[in-house]
């Protein structure tokens, strides 16, 4: 698809007919399932200072908290008994945790449960970080790009180079982890020939995984006044991504689901996703992980009937990368 076409879907395109054709593609490349992750927002500490983020070191209203190991495995075990079998990792980028503990969670996460994967989304660390968690047993890793527009991204995120993030990201890949990548629609003054240039980006980068959620504001932050993008550009985002990547595993954001609710999340999953985050985050630090406002806690039951009333079926596997399989297929060619 050229730039061009991709920008005149989203300034005018059909929303429905988009998102048929991208759930028709969702079918042949990715089949009929839905994978659950289980969330744990286990530390709000971040050193970074990202002007539409909550969790910004400037946001002195923000209670930070860091959970201890011991609690980290409780919802572990959480997950496991639900059925579930990928836990993801996620904190602001907090160098509170250090690499050994983190090196050690990894391996009584392993230990205690051999059959999960371990998603890890802690944003950037050194480099021999990366590799000795891959080593540890880590099997993927999130780290959004945010967006692929040098000034908007200088603008966003101050101190920080886009150019860093994306060798990160190749050197993700490199590793061997299963790369998650994506972006936030709807930032202030993101043009749609933005947008256009993040999913062609997507495109070539060919990542595993890429999450794609509206720009929602959080009242602590420079950016608390501006108002998030409708849900029909967030639809054609997902929609289009979808085409232009085929098998890539695609969720059905939170911040989708605090934008419309679970009827936001069926239509994000009719339009192309299937995949769905399970927050297992300790009830007493929801207010806490305060990225965005209002942030939409999403559990396993209403998940389920999302999946259902989609048309789609819910599933309990580990839902590995599909492009692995493709790799495996092809090598079984050979
Ligand atoms: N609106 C939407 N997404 C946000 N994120 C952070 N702040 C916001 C916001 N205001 C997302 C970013 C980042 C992750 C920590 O949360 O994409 O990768």
């Amino acid at each position: 698809m050229e730039k061009s076409e991709i920008i005149e879907i989203l300034r005018s395109g059909d929303v429905q007919s988009l998102s048929r054709q991208a759930n028709l593609i969702r079918e042949t490349a990715c089949g009929r399932k839905v994978y659950f992750r289980g969330l744990i927002e286990f530390s709000n500490y971040c050193v970074r200072d990202c002007l539409y983020c909550g969790l910004r070191r400037s946001n002195r209203k923000l209670k930070r908290y860091r959970l201890t190991v011991e609690e980290i495995m409780a919802c572990c075990r959480a997950i496991a008994e639900s059925g579930i079998k990928t836990v993801v990792l996620q904190s602001g980028d907090d160098f509170g945790y250090q690499q050994a503990q983190l090196i050690d969670l990894i391996n009584q996460i392993k230990t205690a449960y051999p059959d999960m994967a371990i998603t890890l989304s802690l944003g950037e660390r050194d480099r021999e970080d990366y590799r000795l968690f891959r080593e540890a047993g880590a099997d993927r890793y999130l780290l959004k790009h945010e967006t692929i527009q040098h000034s908007l991204y200088q603008e966003f995120h101050p101190g920080q180079s886009l150019r860093y993030r994306l060798r990160i990201l190749f050197y993700l890949k490199e590793l061997g982890y299963q790369v998650g990548t994506g972006i936030i629609v709807g930032l202030p003054s993101q043009t749609l020939e933005d947008l256009a240039e993040d999913l062609l980006f997507l495109q070539g980068f060919k990542p595993d995984m890429i999450g794609i959620g509206p720009f929602i504001p959080q009242k602590d932050t420079p950016l608390g006044r501006n108002p998030s993008p409708s849900l029909e550009l967030v639809l054609k985002c997902l929609g289009l991504i979808r085409i232009l990547t085929r098998d890539a595993h695609l969720p059905a954001t939170t911040a989708v689901a605090t934008l419309g609710g679970l009827e936001a999340q069926r239509k994000a999953c009719e339009a192309g996703c299937n995949v769905i985050m399970i927050n297992f985050t300790p009830p007493s630090h929801h207010q806490d992980y305060r990225v965005y406002d209002d942030k939409f806690r999403v559990d396993l039951r209403s998940a389920m009937e999302v999946v259902s009333a989609a048309g789609m079926i819910p599933s309990l596997e580990r839902g590995d990368s599909l492009q692995l399989k493709e790799m495996d297929s092809a090598k079984g060619n050979i």
